[in-house]
């Protein structure tokens, strides 16, 4: 089976509101994980970030769905690959802005990072330190 991972970074549209995002979190979780596609979708400060993994064509026809959805704009994608294993055991959607809203002071996005399970936690430390090496 050939194995293709799509990762890329948008905005929320200015009219979206917390539950339409939670409604989106939830609909991404469910569908991914009957589907085995694996991976995670952050939101943040009206951000998402998100990386799908799985069966190539499966992958790059939710791909082509997902960039048409109005619902979100300026995607920039980080990378489009064939890959030979999943980086990540599972598929996790989080609100990260929402599960830090009564911290005070302000985070970096690496510190965000405690907030998801431990598992994802580590594949995302390890992404996100590629951009920074
Ligand atoms: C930021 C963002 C990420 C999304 N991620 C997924 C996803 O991983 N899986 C999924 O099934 N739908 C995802 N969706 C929803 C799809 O864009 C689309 O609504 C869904 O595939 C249903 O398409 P349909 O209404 O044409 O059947 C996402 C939407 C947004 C705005």
């Amino acid at each position: 089976m050939k194995r293709w991972a799509i990762c890329y970074v948008s905005t929320a549209s200015p009219d979206m509101e917390e539950k339409d995002i939670d409604n989106i979190l939830s609909y991404t979780e469910n569908w991914n994980m009957d589907h085995n596609i694996t991976g995670i979708l952050l939101c943040s400060e009206g951000n998402f970030f998100q990386v799908i993994e799985g069966e190539s064509a499966i992958i790059q026809e939710l791909f082509a769905n997902i960039a048409k959805d109005s619902r979100h704009r300026n995607l920039i994608k980080i990378f489009n690959k064939e890959i030979k294993n999943t980086t990540f055991t599972g598929y996790e959607a989080a609100f990260l802005s929402k599960q830090t809203k009564n911290l005070t002071q302000n985070i970096s996005y690496l510190e965000y990072l405690k907030y998801l399970y431990p598992a994802s936690q580590n594949t995302v430390k390890n992404m996100l330190k590629a951009f920074v090496d």
